[in-house]
């Protein structure tokens, strides 16, 4: 036994073993291989076993020569396992249904309309003042949307409202104060509900909107005054902008309320000193409310509660419009905006 002939032996081995390793049909066929060429008990460590038979000078030649070997085998072991995990890997994937490796997609969420938005925590604040809410309906009779409100065939203010007909006894309503005899009519004092959803009027520019949205509000209790409506009001305002901002009461005039009034509050961009959005006042307007006319109040026989003999009630109202309140919260631009359904608006209200 000399050298020469073991070197032989450590090439014969290398080259079976290369040839085996490329010819694995698995990672655990390869692994067997590898066990069987490069383990403890394999081929190449046998042949170390022979090195004590050498002559001393020979032994670190034939040490290196081997431990080349090994090195050059667990390399080529590395590469034909990379391969077979892959192939290993797809096979599985194709007989699974789930690939368990990749990446998840992700969930886009969606977002609230501002309209939405702003309504829920209209009707939040309210909720804790003991107001509930009603919806009503959108196609309304002339008698809930007009008459019952204290707006005779006749009136001028019916002008002021573009009323879209159905026909000659009903319309799309033309704001929310419907509710309030709907209410009026079928519930029993005292009250003190939130009505709200959409109207529509046949306007439409660049501040105006066929179809848009209010809040309204009714409260009937035994002794109500503008005291108490001005306090609900103000208590609102600060609520929703969430700033201590100031309410005025302008004198107006509606004829389903009496006195009546238009609700200002200090502008929520530039807090009263004049700004742009304001028209440089300080203040803008939110909507209309007073002291529910007694007329109302009789058409809608709240006083009649024979029964108890309930005779005194009396009622404040209020409405408000929600696109108006949207704008002044968020900074909206234009009140466009809320029906074009552009993603890049309305994902700005996550
Ligand atoms: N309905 C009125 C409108 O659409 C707003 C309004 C004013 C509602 C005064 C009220 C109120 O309840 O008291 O212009």
């Amino acid at each position: 036994m000399n050298i020469s002939d073991l070197s032989k032996q450590i090439e014969v081995i290398y080259e079976e073993s290369l040839k085996v390793f490329k010819a694995a049909s698995s990672s655990k066929n390869l692994y067997d291989l590898k066990v069987e060429f490069l383990g403890k008990k394999g081929k190449l460590s046998l042949l170390m076993g022979l090195m004590s038979k050498l002559p001393n000078q020979d032994k670190p030649k034939f040490g290196s020569l081997i431990n080349v070997k090994k090195k050059l085998l667990e390399e080529a072991y590395t590469e034909y396992k990379t391969k077979l995990d892959l192939i290993d890997l797809n096979k599985k994937l194709d007989q699974e249904y789930l690939d368990m490796s990749l990446p998840g997609k992700e969930i886009e969420t969606g977002a609230l309309h501002p309209i939405q938005k702003v309504s829920e925590n209209i009707v939040n604040i309210f909720s804790r003042l003991g107001f509930s809410v009603r919806t009503g309906n959108l196609i309304e009779k002339d008698y809930y949307n007009f008459e019952a409100l204290n707006i005779p065939k006749d009136h001028p203010s019916r002008d002021m409202q573009d009323t879209f007909y159905i026909d000659d006894n009903h319309v799309l309503r033309t704001h929310t104060s419907p509710i309030q005899i709907h209410t009026l009519e079928t519930e029993k004092a005292p009250l003190r509900i939130i009505g709200l959803g959409s109207v529509f009027r046949s306007d439409s520019d660049i501040s105006h909107s066929p179809n848009f949205y209010q809040i309204e509000g009714l409260l009937v209790e035994k002794k109500v005054s503008m005291a108490n409506l001005k306090g609900t009001v103000s208590f609102f305002v600060k609520e929703f902008f969430g700033k201590e901002l100031k309410t005025r009461f302008r004198p107006s005039f509606f004829p389903f309320t009496e006195p009546s009034a238009e609700v200002d509050c200090q502008c929520s961009s530039c807090m009263g000193s004049g700004c742009s959005l304001c028209g440089q006042t300080g203040w803008i307007e939110i909507g209309g409310c007073g002291l529910v006319n007694p007329k109302v109040l009789k058409l809608s026989n709240v006083n009649k509660d024979t029964e108890n003999n309930e005779t005194d009630w009396q009622a404040y109202a209020f409405g408000f419009g929600i696109e108006r309140m949207a704008i002044l919260k968020y900074g909206i631009k234009s009140i466009r905006f809320f029906n074009q359904n552009d993603i890049r608006f309305l994902s700005q209200f996550k």
